[in-house]
């Protein structure tokens, strides 16, 4: 109790002039999100607040992807970082600001690729690829072939990725395999519900981040983020970096996780 008081107030105190340098030792003192999800917002308004056109907004986010993921990767024991990329209602949104997100992977592999590789960061995607343009899955076909022999961080992207679609899908899988004597209606359980989901081989997300100021969870993760910590900012993504990356992970660190338990 006396320490954690304490630690609370060593974080406090030094939480909004901590150096970049600081930060590191100091969060890794405490416990550490082993999967940390986060819902990209804000990128249309950060443009219409600059007069640009909504895919500028696009194009400075993608520099916030790059100092998120180094940030995560950089505190050397969160084994996966989720990003929301774009969502199964996202194809509602006009042609040309799709075929704009369409091509970021592409873009993505010339400015990146060197960088995640040299990290030895693992790229995966998770979504239904079947839709998507055959240029965006070859792009992220050559992420995930450059990077697979890596073993550190997962760097996921959720790209037409959509949780009721997740669950429908496992759902579908289940009862085939029920239907086929593979197992039976009761070996049905939350672990093998868990397998069956896109983020089968993935730790649940301990800590959810969106940005933009909107609390809503926007059909991303329904299932795994039953206990995880959410932190929500007003930041807009192009504006969010590696400083209010580790201010979410330290108010992470203040969190009292007790799961229904006292
Ligand atoms: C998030 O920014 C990026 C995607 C959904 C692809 P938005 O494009 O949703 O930005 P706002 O919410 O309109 O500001
Ligand atoms: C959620 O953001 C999807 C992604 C970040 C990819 P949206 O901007 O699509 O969410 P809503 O429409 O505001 O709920
Ligand atoms: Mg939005």
């Amino acid at each position: 109790m006396i320490q954690r008081l304490k630690d609370w107030l060593v974080g406090y105190q030094s939480a909004p002039d901590k150096d970049d340098g600081e930060w590191i030792p100091h969060l890794q003192d405490g416990p550490l999100p082993k999967h940390v999800a986060v819902i990209m917002d804000g990128n249309g308004r950060w443009a219409k607040k600059r007069g640009l056109p909504r895919m500028a907004g696009h194009r400075a986010g993608m520099k916030s992807v790059r100092h998120v993921t180094r940030a995560a990767d950089d505190l050397e024991k969160i084994e996966a970082l989720t990003l929301y990329s774009f969502s199964t209602e996202n194809w509602k949104r006009p042609k040309d600001e799709i075929n704009y997100l369409m091509s970021l992977p592409e873009e993505f592999i010339r400015t990146d690729l060197d960088e995640l590789v040299e990290r030895n960061i693992q790229v995966r995607m998770l979504g239904n690829k079947e839709e998507l343009p055959s240029h965006t899955v070859d792009a992220i076909g050559k992420f995930e072939e450059a990077t697979a022999d890596n073993t550190g961080m997962v760097l996921n992207f959720a790209m037409n990725y959509g949780s009721r679609f997740e669950i429908i899908q496992a759902t579908r899988k289940i009862i085939d395999d029920v239907k086929s004597g593979k197992m039976n209606r009761d070996d049905v359980d939350e672990t093998l519900f868990n397998q069956y989901l896109l983020t089968a081989n993935l730790p649940e997300p301990d800590l959810m981040i969106r940005t933009s100021g909107e609390m809503r969870i926007s059909n991303f993760m329904t299932w795994q983020l039953a206990y995880s910590e959410l932190w929500f900012t007003d930041v807009l993504w192009p504006d969010f970096g590696r400083k209010e990356f580790f201010e979410a992970i330290q108010d992470f660190q203040r969190r009292s996780r007790r799961y229904g338990a006292v």
